[in-house]
């Protein structure tokens, strides 16, 4: 099976969850087969393997778990950009609404030194809400965005329409 194949396969369709109505991406079928993992690891890598990356932003949850391995691959630090209350420092932190509420994502103040460049990796791209708090909270630490990466990207949701000239880059369209 070619790799773009086998990492649609290995991600499941749960109909109804969270919520009556959402049908949910689970990836982790994907992050149990060790060549479908690393596929994607390599896929972001090689997307963006010109130009120099100091610093790889993961958002929580499951954000950590493809950023950590592409920020080995890079020799880049890994910056986690994590739900309010959880970083034990002094934080920035951004409001956005969801469909129902808010969500407030904090990251450190001192994550990043001048000028770092930097990119940020998740599973999902939705709505972009969390994508566009992210990227401002790296501009206000003094970062430079030159990217983001997700696994899959809900594209009816137009979340990339919310990040204007972000370099928006995605394994799987749904
Ligand atoms: C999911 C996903 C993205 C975000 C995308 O996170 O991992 O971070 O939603 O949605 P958006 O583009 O509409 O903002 P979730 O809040 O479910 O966090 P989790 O990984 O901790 O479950």
């Amino acid at each position: 099976m070619d790799l773009d194949r086998l990492i649609n396969d290995r991600i499941r369709d749960i109909a109804d969850y969270p919520k009556p109505g959402v049908m949910f991406k689970d990836i982790t079928p994907l992050l149990a087969d060790h060549v479908a993992f690393a596929g994607v690891v390599d896929a972001i890598v090689n997307h963006h393997g010109r130009g120099t990356i100091d610093k790889i932003v993961g958002i929580e949850a499951r954000g950590f778990i493809l950023a950590a391995p592409v920020a080995y691959h890079f020799g880049a630090g890994f910056v986690p950009v994590r739900k309010k209350g959880k970083l034990p420092a002094r934080t920035y932190e951004e409001t956005y609404d969801l469909e129902y509420g808010t969500e407030t994502i904090q990251m450190h103040v001192d994550a990043f030194s001048p000028g770092d460049r930097v990119l940020i990796v998740d599973d999902v791209l939705a709505t972009g809400g969390t994508a566009k708090a992210a990227a401002e909270l790296v501009r206000r630490g003094g970062g430079e965005v030159v990217g983001l990466s997700v696994l899959i990207e809900l594209s009816f949701l137009h979340g990339r329409d919310r990040l204007g000239d972000l370099d928006v880059h995605s394994l799987v369209t749904v």
